[in-house]
């Protein structure tokens, strides 16, 4: 399972990008809005850090519109995903999108059927939000598994990014569940590293060495 983060902000796309593990990036309007600044530059400033997809969001009401902010989104760069809501106008945006050979995300996406829609649409990726249903007392991670399970038995291309993942243990259920990708944000990212017995070995192992080196 690979690693995207789920941000606008710059700062945390450098610094996962550092690390060696960033294989993409997602954004949503709420995240660029929390990010602040100017969106073409947000944009540009990923697109010069990051070789993966990053996914932007289109916000547009019908399909014809969407289709057509796709299109200048996609300009910018090769590796730009045109992020589209799940819903009807989506989808037919999603279909026309497919045929051009531009890349999309099905966002907003919380059950099966919702993502086999979107795997027929010719979708790239589709996005179950785990955290968001978890929230109203749902197991999100049986929604990823099920999605996860069905377009590979149906053998589509599309491909699952768990989504709304808010605590490292959504991580590794997503890996166990089969998603390719999970999204996740900066914070959770940070958490990923950690473990106390990981604290207390390096605090013995610097202990002993001061001693070897005292010697
Ligand atoms: C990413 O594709 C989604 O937009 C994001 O993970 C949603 O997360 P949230 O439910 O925490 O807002």
């Amino acid at each position: 399972m690979l690693f995207f983060l789920d941000t606008a902000k710059i700062d945390e796309v450098k610094e996962a990008a550092e690390m060696g593990i960033l294989a993409g990036v997602t954004t949503n309007p709420s995240l660029v809005a929390k990010a602040g600044g100017d969106f073409k530059n947000i944009v540009k400033q990923i697109c010069a850090i990051v070789e993966g997809p990053i996914s932007l969001e289109v916000v547009a009401k019908n399909a014809k519109d969407l289709v057509k902010e796709a299109r200048n989104l996609a300009k910018q760069a090769p590796n730009i995903v045109i992020k589209i809501p799940m819903g009807k106008e989506g989808i037919k945006a999603v279909t026309q999108l497919a045929a051009e050979g531009i890349s999309t995300n099905v966002t907003l996406v919380f059950s099966v059927s919702q993502a086999l829609l979107a795997a027929n649409a010719g979708a790239t990726y589709v996005s179950p939000f785990v955290g968001r249903i978890d929230d109203i007392s749902w197991e999100g991670m049986d929604v990823v598994r099920d999605i996860v399970a069905v377009l590979d038995y149906y053998q589509f291309p599309t491909q699952v990014i768990a989504a709304s993942i808010r605590h490292p243990l959504h991580v590794a259920e997503a890996a166990k569940a089969g998603a390719h990708i999970a999204t996740v944000p900066f914070e959770v990212l940070e958490k990923l590293f950690d473990h106390p017995l990981t604290d207390i070995g390096v605090e013995r192992f610097n202990k002993d060495w001061d001693k070897v080196k005292k010697k």
